[in-house]
């Protein structure tokens, strides 16, 4: 018969536990940075062309509106929050302004990702994103924006 010393009677709900706590420090982790962004679809829309727009193709266009919605939930959502609604990590990109000089800022922004002092602050989205995705979100934001 096994005799139950206190060390045996603790390991292994301690061993357990241990393991809940590891499983949980990693899924945290993935959660905050090393997420892969997701593929999205944007076939079903008129497509852009290799060069950089200035300007929105798909403001108001419901189809890109409903895509960029799912995109930026993928992408943007964990930093910038659900809905566009900052919890304060990120700017709330409710704010940015309308039309042109708004899709200028975004554009910028997404392409190129922010890096101050060697820390990335945002990932870079060009070559990851296609210009269509990008254009998708921007409509999608259009669509919770605020003054
Ligand atoms: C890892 C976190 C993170 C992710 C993911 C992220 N961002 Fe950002 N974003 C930031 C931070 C932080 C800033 C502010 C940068 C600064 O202060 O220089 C920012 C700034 C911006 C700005 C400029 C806002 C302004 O008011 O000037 C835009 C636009 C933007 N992000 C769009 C996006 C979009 C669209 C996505 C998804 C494709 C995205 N971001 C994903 C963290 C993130």
């Amino acid at each position: 018969m096994t005799q139950v010393t206190a060390r045996n009677f603790f390991s292994r709900p301690l061993r357990a536990l241990s393991t809940a706590v590891l499983a949980l420090a990693a899924g945290a982790v993935i959660a905050h940075g090393d997420v892969t962004p997701q593929a999205v679809d944007t076939s079903s829309l008129k497509q852009v062309g290799k060069e950089w727009l200035t300007k929105n193709p798909y403001l108001g266009n419901k189809e890109a509106i409903r895509i960029g919605d799912s995109a930026f939930n993928q992408n943007c959502a964990r930093c910038h929050g659900l809905g566009a609604v900052s919890g304060g990590i990120a700017p709330d990109l409710r704010y940015l302004p309308a039309g042109q000089e708004g899709d200028e800022i975004f554009l910028q922004r997404i392409r190129h990702g922010a890096t101050r002092d060697g820390r990335v602050y945002m990932p870079p989205f060009e070559g990851i994103l296609s210009q269509e995705a990008m254009w998708t979100i921007r409509a999608w934001l259009e669509t919770v924006r605020e003054d």
